[in-house]
């Protein structure tokens, strides 16, 4: 479903350093928090300037009472100069962009578990609050890398989630990955919803299929235009046909993750190409 966007200018609420590298800002629309569905995304001008030229797409985080919260990584320049942003400061904001979660079915008998690793949390979270609003059994599995990375714990458990988490030194949580989490909860019921870094995504993958487990993917992606026209975030993705006219029932063809997504069907995704 497409929803309306937005080309807004709103005054920093607040902007706070929540781990070694991950900011949380918030800012005040309620012309995106009217429109925005889980698994959108803003896209960001870092500065008031054209330097850096192109913008950030950050998805969003979380939505209360018109309040945007935006939580994300510093991994550039771009990322770096709008931690630097502070109380007051205005922020250039396009949005909400791409398709969301489709998620307006799913019930307690399809036993939601969402997935994210790192900063592939902060889709999740958004997703989870609405989630909570139709199931009762709400799984989230973290994964970190070390205990300080770990980032939600406390407001996932607020909104009654069962949360595990694991770090890959052991630190807090299960010793290993996300993955292996989810390896010991797979069954045929679950609905996963999935975030996190490509290698990841992969394992995931491999893992749902053997069990042919419904799953939706949100994808990062570097990004330009953000809206469709310069298709520097395509992917290839597999195009299901009718078996009769290819002998295998698939073909290509390339989406843009801008646009066709950022979620996806995981089937739908070309792996050995990403
Ligand atoms: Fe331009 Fe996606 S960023 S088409």
């Amino acid at each position: 479903m497409r929803t309306k966007n937005f080309s807004v200018k709103k005054e920093i609420i607040e902007n706070t350093k929540v781990s070694s590298d991950c900011y949380r800002m918030t800012f005040e629309s309620k012309e995106i928090a009217g429109q925005a569905r889980p698994g959108q995304f803003l896209h960001i001008r870092c500065t008031e300037s054209y330097d850096p030229l192109l913008r950030r797409p950050i998805s969003v985080y979380s939505i209360e009472n018109n309040i945007i919260e935006i939580l994300y990584k510093v991994i550039g320049r771009g990322t770096g100069l709008l931690s630097k942003k502070t109380s007051g400061d205005t922020i250039d904001v396009l949005g909400p962009l791409g398709s969301g979660f489709d998620y307006q079915l799913v019930s307690n008998c399809q036993l939601p578990i969402l997935v994210g690793g790192g900063i592939g949390i902060a889709p999740l979270y958004f997703l989870a609050q609405r989630l909570v609003e139709q199931c009762s059994n709400v799984t989230v599995l973290i994964g970190a890398d070390t205990k300080r990375s770990i980032l939600c714990i406390d407001e996932l458990e607020k909104l009654d989630c069962k949360v595990k988490v694991s770090t890959d030194d052991g630190s807090f949580g299960l010793h290993g990955t996300v993955v292996d989490l989810l390896r010991k909860e797979l069954n045929s019921k679950l609905k996963v919803f999935v975030c996190g870094p490509v290698p990841m995504l992969k394992q995931v993958n491999q893992l749902v299929s053997k069990y042919n487990v419904s799953s939706q993917v949100s994808l990062e992606r570097q990004m330009a235009c953000g809206v469709g026209a310069c298709m520097g975030c395509a992917i290839k993705t597999q195009k299901l046909k009718l078996k009769r006219q290819n002998s295998k029932g698939k073909t290509q063809n390339y989406k843009r993750v801008c646009k066709d997504g950022p979620v996806f069907d995981i089937k739908e995704i070309v792996w050995e190409e990403m």
